[in-house]
């Protein structure tokens, strides 16, 4: 079968092969007319520019690499359909990185991202200490994570989620809360939730208590934390959970033993997503905007790669979400 060329579309067309060159790269003025006739007959025809030399000729791949530690993660599996979605619309073809919660593999990604010359970089993994991102010089934006004092940062907001879910356990009665969190390196910007509980706490003249995991812990190492820590601490009767998942487990592990949520212990997590929702729909939360942190992150890369100037941070406001995890107000 013969293969067709920029002639072919030029002369179905009726034009020149330099003005098809320019309808398929956009450059320099065309009118409408033009473009419509190019591109009827392309689509008449089947053919299908030349993507390979395209980039060479534009220097660019449209490409963008999108890194998370796993999109089986209720949070992470949405906010990677909302990037996709968005970095669509922005004429971008996406490269998606499940990191695994495993920093070799996301070092091993990290470098073939860069080889396939991606514009530009959306980092939401977990792993720290990744050398190449001290090194790395291309367009990055990371979610929650610090990274560089050059990389720009959009996230929620934290410090207000924090005090939000303290605020809400201690206004239904709560006395004993405990923070249940996994350890990031003290600069990453969901930090925040654990020093707005220690203040709330504080505020509150509350003696704080933490328990902490690993975010790489698996779920059956996290469920053998909550259950020691329940078993151990009777006296606990409010867990503010630092995300979704380990709300949930806190409260299954809960009704095993026996604990009556709400009348004795009340929970609150934090993330929101809408799988979580759906799936354990009585679970009070903090809700994140995930589709607007998504769109931001998106907005950031752009500017990025055009150079122009962009916010070294973005945080984004948090909600309450009620549920019957947590006692009505007026009980
Ligand atoms: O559930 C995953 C958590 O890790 C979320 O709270 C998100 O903000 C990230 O830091």
């Amino acid at each position: 079968m013969k293969k067709l060329r920029l002639e072919d579309v030029a002369a179905k067309a009726g034009v020149s092969k330099t003005t098809v060159s320019r309808v398929i790269n956009r450059r320099g003025s065309l009118s409408q007319k033009t473009i419509d006739k190019v591109e009827a007959a392309m689509s008449e025809l089947n053919y299908h520019p030349n993507v390979i030399a395209q980039q060479l000729h534009t220097q660019q791949t449209k490409l963008i690499g999108i890194l998370v530690p796993s999109v089986a993660n209720p949070f992470f599996g949405e906010l990677t359909v909302y990037l996709e979605h968005a970095l669509f619309l922005a004429g971008y073809k996406v490269l998606i990185a499940d990191a695994l919660n495993n920093p070799e593999k996301e070092q091993r990604y990290l470098r073939q991202l860069m080889g396939h010359q991606v514009d530009g970089l959306i980092i939401a993994t977990h792993n720290s200490d990744i050398e190449e991102y001290q090194h790395a010089n291309l367009p990055i934006v990371a979610i929650d994570r610090y990274l560089r004092p050059d990389i720009p940062v959009v996230s929620s907001d934290n410090y207000a989620g924090g005090q939000l879910a303290v605020e809400a356990l201690y206004q239904r009665g709560c006395r004993h809360i405990v923070h249940t969190y996994s350890t990031n390196p003290s600069n990453w910007h969901d930090n925040k939730r654990e020093r707005a509980y220690q203040d709330t706490m504080a505020s509150y003249g509350l003696t704080p208590m933490t328990c902490t995991s690993s975010f790489n812990d698996s779920p059956q190492e996290k469920l053998a934390i909550f259950s020691k820590l329940l078993e151990e601490h009777p006296e606990i009767d409010g867990i503010f959970a630092s995300n979704d998942l380990d709300a949930a487990r806190l409260l299954s592990v809960a009704r095993r033993l026996g604990r009556r949520v709400p009348d004795d212990l009340q929970i609150i997590g934090y993330d929101g997503a809408q799988a979580t929702q759906e799936l354990v729909p009585d679970l009070a939360t903090i809700v994140q905007p995930i589709e607007k942190m998504a769109t931001y992150a998106v907005e950031t890369l752009e500017k990025r790669i055009k150079g122009t100037f962009t916010p070294s941070t973005t945080v984004l406001p948090v909600t309450l979400k009620a549920g019957c995890t947590l006692k009505e107000l007026n009980d």
